[in-house]
């Protein structure tokens, strides 16, 4: 059987590619969303680090709680379902601020965003699209670096998706995460995260959740679990090894040249002047 066709995997919504595993008449409903005060939302560009930030905050609470496939992701009747679910619910999404449910925001709900540096989401997205068969066919990192520096891909620019998010930093109910932090000191943010989810934990559990949360044992955990795509956040595919990849920060090195290097570097400064980052 021959590969899906690119039309068949991606359409564009608003201007950023979306896989067809959303479909646009949920896209177009976001909007009537009725959001609770107490949904958390998880925000990211993809591979930025989500399933291990979902990974962390499901283990924060004593209480049931559960974590969904993203907003975007299925057809009309992911409203509905997502509506049918008792609290609290843990959502993750891959919104840019702009085209999040009206809803999350008037009702100020907790939202987390996790960013990675740009260079190793770029790799890491590589590495993802190149084996995974429901997104289009990447013949090499040359040629996905430059649709990556050009907003080619699922979720369109990392960019504008950064920026629009940025811009909200100073929010009460939004707090900002760095992928390179919660390697460097992941009991730091652990307990910077419940401090924000307003939830009592004690340096034990701290201790605990963050052996829970280290790569290898998140790796070896989905691997037992059931191998339904629903199991994983991102739900575009079932293959643990594409999620749980390396886990490392400064991979881009092992595959940027140096002239690709200085592209980026020249793109990230002019795109991100007005950045704080
Ligand atoms: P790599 O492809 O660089 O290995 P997302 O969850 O947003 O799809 O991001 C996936 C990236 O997060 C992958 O990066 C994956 O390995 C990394 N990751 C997942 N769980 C992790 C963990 N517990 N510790 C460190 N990195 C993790």
């Amino acid at each position: 059987m021959s590969n899906p066709s690119e039309a068949e995997l991606i359409h564009l919504f608003k201007g950023i590619p979306f896989t067809t595993r959303s479909s646009p008449e949920l896209l177009k409903s976001l909007d009537t969303f009725d959001a609770r005060e107490d949904d958390v939302l998880l925000v990211s560009y993809p591979k930025s680090g989500t399933h291990w930030l979902a990974g962390v905050v499901t283990k924060l609470y004593n209480t049931q709680v559960t974590l969904t496939t993203p907003i975007e992701f299925g057809d009309l009747s992911k409203l509905e379902e997502l509506d049918k679910l008792s609290s609290k619910r843990i959502i993750p999404t891959h919104l840019d601020y702009n085209m999040l449910p009206a809803n999350f925001k008037n009702k100020k709900c907790k939202m987390i965003y996790i960013s990675r540096n740009p260079k190793d989401t770029a790799v890491s997205m590589f590495h993802y699209y190149r084996d995974n068969p429901n997104l289009p066919t990447i013949d090499t990192w040359t040629a996905f670096f430059d649709l990556f520096l050009r907003g080619d891909v699922v979720c369109g620019s990392w960019f504008d998706h950064f920026l629009s998010w940025e811009e909200h930093e100073n929010d009460k109910n939004i707090l900002f995460l760095f992928y390179e932090d919660m390697k460097k000191d992941l009991p730091k943010i652990v307990k910077e995260i419940s401090l924000f989810l307003g939830l009592k934990i004690s340096n034990n559990d701290v201790q605990e959740i963050c052996k829970k949360s280290s790569f290898s044992e998140m790796k070896s955990a989905t691997e037992k679990e059931n191998s339904d795509s629903s199991h994983t956040v991102c739900a575009l595919t079932s293959n643990r090894k594409l999620i749980f990849r390396k886990g490392a920060v400064g991979d881009w090195k092992n595959h940027f040249t140096p002239k690709q290097n200085r592209r980026f570097e020249e793109i990230f400064n002019e795109k991100m002047k007005l950045s704080k980052m």
